[in-house]
């Protein structure tokens, strides 16, 4: 059984309007519809939850009623950071057995698509982590102090090698159970994605990749709404 859990406990304080950015609409609907939307209509996904910032779990709650999102089984309240939101969509799957696969996406990627998430649920058949991931564009660097309190670059590594992670990332549930487990348990945790956790956490696991889509980005600075809308629009006029 695939469980998608879409993670919508952010408040969007680099987008810095007066309700998360996740409620802001794209196209006619909110981003969290969106993203909801992208997966009740996946063939590859059984069910759905939606993590809500606390504050506006009624709004999410009237979103899929409204919208006759039959696939969403659940509506709760997400943590105060990223992790504690993936931490109590993993709780709120506690009854599940250890060999059922969850997909955990961020709520502000509204044009994640069905193909990323069929190739996602694919590679779990391989392995109990996979994330999403493009190649990056731009030369990324390792930066650091450098001389007078300044930033230098500290190192380059091979662009060929790097990718950026997107979501959704998707898991075996015991791996990821397992994997958080130990994170909790760790005082130094710092976490911003949850492949990051199980490969520090469980070395033991591979955390497969697979190709995200260029189009699939983080709705998190002001500019991302036009940038988003527009791909939007390309997207639908390749259909
Ligand atoms: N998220 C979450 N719970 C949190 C923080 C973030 O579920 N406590 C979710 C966001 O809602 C978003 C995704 O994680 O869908 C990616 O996070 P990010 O873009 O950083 O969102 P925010 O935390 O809302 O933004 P900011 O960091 O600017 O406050």
């Amino acid at each position: 059984r695939v469980t998608a859990a879409v993670l919508a406990g952010g408040v969007g304080a680099r987008m810095g309007g007066p309700r998360p950015k996740q409620l802001m609409r794209l196209a006619g609907r909110t981003i969290l519809e969106h993203s909801v939307a992208t997966f009740c209509a996946s063939p590859d996904v059984d069910e759905v939850i939606v993590l809500m910032v606390a504050d506006h779990l009624a709004e999410a709650e009237k979103i899929v009623a409204e919208g006759g999102h039959s696939k969403v089984s659940l509506v709760a309240a997400g943590g105060a950071s990223r992790t504690e939101t993936s931490w109590a969509a993993l709780r709120a799957l506690a009854d599940r057995d250890g060999g059922d696969l969850v997909l955990l996406h961020d709520a502000v990627r509204p044009l994640v698509g069905r193909r990323t998430i069929a190739a996602c649920v694919a590679a779990l058949r391989e392995s109990g982590a996979v994330g999403a991931a493009v190649p990056s564009s731009d030369t990324v660097v390792l930066a650091g102090p450098g001389r007078d309190g300044s930033e230098a670059i500290q190192s380059v590594p091979g662009r060929a090698s790097l990718r950026r992670m997107q979501t959704p990332q998707g898991f075996r549930l015991d791996v990821i159970r397992r994997a958080y487990e130990r994170a909790l348990a760790d005082p130094g945790l710092v976490a911003t994605d949850d492949c990051g956790v199980v490969l520090r956490y469980l070395p033991e696991e591979e955390v497969r990749l697979v190709p995200g889509e260029e189009d699939n980005i983080k709705v998190t600075h002001p500019g991302d709404i036009a940038v988003a809308e527009a791909l939007l629009r390309v997207r639908e006029e390749a259909r």
